[in-house]
């Protein structure tokens, strides 16, 4: 079913108590009355994630995420993190190409469409991210870029799988830089990722999937992104580390 999604991804920030403190803090503010019906995913740094899940037993409403696996299940991959792995700590979800992935270690789609395999595998929620760089947005080559990014990740699954991955649309030029893309370029973009996947599936797998926006989003201009139609909630990064803005970013999804 499509869902109102807010994602939070805390990238390679916090200590393991600045971690404890942060989720403490989310579980006390985000009331049913600010929830609605939106779910609220947070992927911590990978090491904190069995502290973490633990914190949130008994709170149903925050459901916890990786922001990378490996595409293998296991092996002789030093450093790296498994889906296994995830769903032995009974994580929900992991994030899996973002740029940050694909622009300091080199990861191509045909790798991320291994990693959403291994997920998938796992019952594990993939949020694959695409987007792309300013160069491609300046040289009106957006939409090409992206199209192919979906076709390469996700074309190869079946309609059943397609329906449990969320996809997050982050501009690479809008990541951290506090340039947001405007509510039309994300609403025009989402629309064509849309149409992309009604392509690739058929209208009702499009209609169901949820398409986050992820770029400089923030507690002043969250509630114009997410008024438009084809944008789901947002994937989040510096907001998502302050627990009054995450909470406040939440509320401009009700
Ligand atoms: P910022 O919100 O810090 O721009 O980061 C977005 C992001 O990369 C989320 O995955």
């Amino acid at each position: 079913m499509r869902r109102k999604i807010v994602a939070g991804n805390w990238k390679m920030n916090k200590t393991v108590d600045e971690a404890l403190d942060l989720v403490e803090d989310l579980a006390d503010l985000l009331t049913d009355d600010i929830l609605g019906s939106t779910d609220v995913i947070i992927a911590p740094p990978s090491l904190f994630i069995s502290e973490i899940i633990e914190e949130l037993l008994d709170v149903d409403y925050i459901a916890v995420a990786g922001q990378n696996c490996h595409h293998e299940n296991n092996g002789a991959f030093t450093g790296e993190i498994s889906a296994p792995m995830l769903a032995s700590l009974e994580a929900d979800a992991c994030i899996v190409g973002h740029s940050e992935r694909r622009q300091y270690f080199g990861e191509t789609d045909a790798l991320i469409a291994k990693k959403i395999d291994r997920l998938l595998e796992q019952d594990l929620v993939p949020i694959y991210c695409c987007g792309e760089l300013l160069e491609e947005r300046k040289s009106g080559e957006h939409f090409t870029k992206v199209g192919n990014q979906l076709k390469e990740a996700l074309s190869h699954l079946s309609a059943n799988d397609m329906a449990e991955v969320i996809i997050a649309y982050e501009p690479v030029w809008a990541i951290g830089t506090g340039e947001t893309a405007t509510p039309e370029q994300a609403q025009e973009m989402h629309a064509f990722i849309r149409s992309q996947i009604a392509m690739m599936f058929d209208a009702d797998v499009a209609d169901e999937v949820s398409i986050l926006y992820g770029g400089s989003c923030n507690p002043k201009n969250a509630a114009a992104l997410f008024a438009n139609p084809d944008v789901d909630g947002g994937l989040i990064g510096g907001a998502s580390l302050d627990a009054d803005d995450f909470v406040d970013i939440v509320k401009a999804l009700n």
